[in-house]
């Protein structure tokens, strides 16, 4: 590895607190399903569903971690002939994810370690997909760190980074800065940890840190219960950690030559502000904006994003649409092989509710009642073609014209897929095992 290129004081972070902290054996009992590496969503935004995963896809995750990208994608490959590359620089962390490999009988995965700078002459080849989630901003120049990503990247590949968000970690900041001047230079980890954890039980009730954790942010990631002194560490005490708003992440991408594809987290229907202020007025003013614009705006009305979940790809327009016939439906993520249920609990003209739930957002969604999206429903099953679905329908319903179809699908499908429950697959592209 070469030591010159990386940060020493992160390399040593993470080989003392491998993160996120895993224990191997839970390998057991469940599987880690990460935000941009479910194979369905990745080939509906960046291979406009047409990718066949069946034949030689390769997969780059840089910066591993303790594995939960690279299990996921390992055991979605298992019997697809597809290979998983493991990069990060912490042997620690790649000890932890070896591990939970080896508990899975996982046979896919390539190991190195290394920094992701050196990835350019590490002579890997190029890679189909890549995933990068929460490294680049640990890096003395995350615009280096990208163009090494894209260098390794496929002529038709894609990339799904995570970034740090600007406005949703304001208090961390202000922790972070109160912390580097708190603590005393020549600290080590644990006592750093330590003397942190003592300062967090004593904050005024009107510290703006301690007004989150009363909300319930941030608990979680430094719990006992949850990811304790290693959460800790990375959320208060990085000795890198940058964050961008959507216009940064805007100006980072634009020298690459690679194009956003979408946002793709939980959070990702707020990215639209018409989706976060309902008056109409004020809606005709987003609507004049260019999509940069808006999603600039959105964030500061949200205020929410403590991280931003993106694909990048080299081609513009790599999403699936609706206007292509020959896509089938599915459903993923809790709705997943829910579409009989779905269109049975469908009693027209009633509606139905469903509901949204995001850690402490919750929505309940009203569906209007109707023979057509019932019919819908039950053909999200991933095997259907649109074109076979508009033909089964109006021999079902007699009368039924394609343009009431077309508005049915388009508005159960903006409901459906802006909440990441549901997206499109090719035809022609083969079921995975
Ligand atoms: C916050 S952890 C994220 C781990 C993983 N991507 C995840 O989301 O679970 C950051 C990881 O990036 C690795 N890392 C940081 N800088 C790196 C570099 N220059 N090259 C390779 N790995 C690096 C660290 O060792 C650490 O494992």
């Amino acid at each position: 590895m070469d030591e010159t290129l990386l940060l020493p004081e992160v390399k040593q972070h993470y080989e003392a607190l491998p993160y996120p902290p895993r224990n191997p054996n839970d390998e057991k009992n469940r599987l880690v399903k990460t935000t941009g590496d479910n194979l369905d969503k990745l080939n509906h935004y960046c291979f406009n569903g047409k990718r066949d995963f069946s034949s030689g896809f390769r997969c780059l995750v840089a910066g591993g971690g303790t594995g939960d990208a690279v299990i996921y994608l390992a055991e979605q490959l298992r019997y697809c002939n597809g290979e998983v590359v493991y990069l990060d620089m912490s042997e620690a962390s790649r000890a932890v994810a070896e591990k939970r490999a080896a508990i899975r009988g996982l046979t896919n995965i390539t190991w190195v370690t290394a920094s992701l700078l050196e990835l350019p002459s590490l002579g890997l080849g190029k890679f189909d997909y890549i995933n990068c989630s929460g490294v680049l901003h640990h890096l003395e120049s995350t615009e280096q760190g990208l163009q090494a990503l894209v260098d390794v990247l496929q002529d038709d590949g894609a990339i799904f980074l995570m970034l740090y968000g600007r406005y949703g970690r304001t208090t961390v900041y202000e922790m972070q800065a109160l912390l580097r001047e708190y603590l005393p230079a020549s600290a080590d980890i644990p006592e750093k940890i330590e003397m942190a954890r003592k300062l967090l039980d004593h904050l005024p009730k009107f510290n703006n840190f301690k007004r989150d954790l009363d909300a319930g942010l941030w608990g979680h990631e430094m719990s006992d219960d949850g990811y304790g002194d290693e959460g800790l560490y990375d959320l208060l005490l990085h000795s890198r950690d940058r964050c961008f708003d959507v216009q940064e992440l805007y100006q980072l991408i634009e020298p690459t030559g690679m194009f956003l594809a979408d946002f793709v987290g939980r959070d990702r229907r707020f990215y639209d502000p018409c989706n976060l202020v309902s008056d109409v007025q004020v809606q005709r003013r987003f609507k004049q904006m260019k999509k940069r614009q808006q999603q600039s705006v959105a964030e500061k009305l949200c205020g929410q994003f403590k991280k931003h979940e993106f694909y990048l790809t080299r081609k513009k327009n790599s999403r699936s649409t609706l206007n292509d016939m020959d896509n089938v439906m599915l459903l993923v993520d809790e709705m997943e092989g829910q579409h009989k249920i779905l269109s049975e609990s469908m009693m027209p003209p009633k509606p139905i509710t469903v509901t949204y739930k995001v850690k402490r957002y919750e929505e309940k969604i009203n569906i209007k009642g109707t023979a057509i999206t019932k019919q819908l429903f039950f053909y999200m099953d991933g095997k259907t073609p649109l074109n076979r679905i508009f033909k089964r329908i109006k021999k079902l319903i007699p009368g039924t014209k394609t343009s009431e179809i077309k508005q049915e699908l388009s508005d159960v499908f903006e409901v459906f897929s802006s909440r990441g429950w549901l997206y499109l697959r090719h035809s022609g592209v083969k079921k995975r095992e």
